[in-house]
């Protein structure tokens, strides 16, 4: 986070708690509750983990060790789109290095950043397993493959502003 980011957008605890009601008495529904939290928030608020915690019956140290044991979840806010750059062998081989440098220069982001209006977030990934098209880059769930640097301000753009 940046010294000038601005508040993150405000959680919607109401919809957390429909989301726990909807999962209430189900077994072994912790980590899909996260899941949901997670896909609907962005993040896992650490103030929701009293509220996933009382309401699936469970112990906020339990939703906490859940939270560490598994890398998929988060527990700070991050931009509205996650934007994830391979960084493996195969993508590097075909030019990886210069789309992170595009992307980290379009977006003046820095890998595992989040600009200030919470719209980006940068990450890499060692592989995302479509080696064949490398180099390759995620923007939310849309996947772009045979990149190049010149494809990659455009690509972006088409994020940019608007608030879905
Ligand atoms: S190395 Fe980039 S997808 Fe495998």
């Amino acid at each position: 986070m940046s010294q000038s980011q601005k508040a993150p957008p405000p959680v919607d605890y109401d919809r957390i708690r429909e989301i726990v009601s909807e999962h209430k008495g189900e077994p072994g529904v912790l980590i899909p509750v996260l899941q949901e939290v997670q896909e609907e928030v962005g993040y896992i608020p650490p103030e929701s983990m009293s509220i996933i915690a009382k309401g699936l019956g469970t112990t906020p140290a339990q939703v906490q060790g859940v939270l560490t044991f598994y890398a998929m979840f988060y527990t700070a806010p991050r931009g509205r789109h996650v934007v994830r750059v391979c960084r493996g062998t195969a993508c590097h081989v075909r030019g990886g290095a210069n789309i992170l440098r595009a992307v980290k220069g379009d977006l003046g982001l820095q890998d595992g950043e989040t600009d200030e209006d919470y719209q980006f977030t940068l990450e890499t990934v060692a592989c995302m397993g479509a080696c064949a098209l490398s180099p390759v880059m995620v923007v939310g769930n849309d996947f772009y493959g045979r990149l190049n640097p010149a494809r990659v301000g455009a690509i972006l753009d088409g994020y940019k502003g608007g608030t879905t």
